[in-house]
């Protein structure tokens, strides 16, 4: 009984089944073959805008090669102090933009605030050229906290990178889990309210191997076909990268995976709530707990598979994926009641 990451759920049938599909015969190679180019068109069609898709193979070399595009190597990123960015990409997004500095902002709830981040932007640019230059915002959606921003919060995001005339950045590769949870479009939870790039996750959510570059914003990513070869990024046979995103974003499989999650998550909640420490609101498909030393022993003793999360003894992570079963759910409920 495995809530340890959806990085370790199997890939779902229908993308496997997409991937054999496109097994046959010959195809052009690095990115140009005919499933790269479908996925265009269908991307633009989910966003409802031109972009331009570049599929990779990592989350990290999504969010690095997305701030490389928007940080040059004197600038700056802002992010919350949680940040997979910030915390766990052993410098990949420093080292793609050509050496930028990340900078931690404090929030609650795995977010940032707002208003400090505005602030801290506000009390930029006393010291000239010696400060490197703020340069790009980067949320991530659902956080790494199983929260979310709100719409409205993002529209601030919007208003604080037009104000300090900088770009916005989404590290998407829960994005699934978050639009399906507030049922709102990827249109208005992405470019209609500000966000230059978008980190777009699929592997968490379903796919095999496949994450997407989405970017918005015309003036940006003009290289960004030589900075992904540069990184090691542009697969040979691309083919069954890209055919993993079509059939991930065809008949709203993504929003079904995703939703499927989200609620045996929520089911953890609704039936511990009052009785357990939820550390933060369950919103997407992550569940923490502040479980106590001797209630994590017990639970690893009966075979459940979970993260304690780094920095403390006492929280445990469970998260729930495309592929988590009712009855595991119904377990873990019943093993934590006890
Ligand atoms: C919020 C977030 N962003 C980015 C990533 C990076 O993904 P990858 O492990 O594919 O590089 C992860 C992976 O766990 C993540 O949780």
């Amino acid at each position: 009984m495995n809530f340890r990451s959806d990085n370790e759920a199997p890939v779902n049938g229908v993308i496997l089944q997409a991937i054999i599909d496109a097994n046959s015969g010959f195809e052009e190679s690095y990115a140009y073959d005919s499933y790269s180019l479908k996925l265009q068109k269908t991307m633009q069609q989910l966003f409802g805008c031109w972009c331009d898709v570049v599929p990779l193979v990592t989350g990290t070399a999504a969010n690095s090669l997305s701030v490389a595009i928007t940080t040059p190597a004197y600038g700056s990123i802002y992010c919350s102090k949680e940040a997979h960015l910030l915390n766990d990409e052993c410098g990949a997004p420093e080292f793609y933009s050509a050496g930028a500095k990340i900078i931690g902002v404090d929030g609650n709830e795995g977010k940032i605030n707002t208003e400090t981040l505005d602030h801290l932007l506000e009390a930029t640019g006393v010291h000239g050229e010696h400060e490197c230059m703020p340069s790009t915002i980067s949320i991530t959606q659902s956080t790494e906290a199983g929260t979310l921003y709100s719409i409205d919060e993002i529209k601030q995001f919007n208003q604080i990178k037009q104000k300090h005339q900088m770009y916005l950045h989404m590290d998407g590769s829960r994005i699934a889990n978050a639009c399906a949870s507030m049922g709102c479009s990827i249109a208005d939870m992405t470019w209609k309210n500000g966000v230059d790039v978008l980190s777009f996750g699929a592997t968490k959510n379903g796919a095999m191997i496949a994450e997407a570059l989405i970017i918005f914003n015309p003036k940006l990513g003009k290289e960004i076909k030589r900075m992904r070869k540069r990184a090691g990024h542009l697969v040979s046979k691309m083919r069954f990268i890209s055919v993993q995103l079509i059939a991930y974003i065809q008949n709203d499989l993504w929003l079904n995976l995703a939703s499927h999650a989200n609620k045996m998550a929520h089911k953890i909640y609704t039936n511990l709530k009052g009785t357990h420490d939820f550390v933060y609101p369950v919103q997407a498909n992550e569940v923490f707990i502040r479980l106590g030393v001797s209630g994590i022993k017990k639970l690893q003793e009966k075979g459940f598979l979970f993260h304690i999360w780094p920095g403390s003894k006492d929280i445990i992570r469970l998260v729930c994926s495309h592929a988590t079963q009712l009855s595991d759910v119904d377990e873990i409920i019943k093993a934590l009641k006890k």
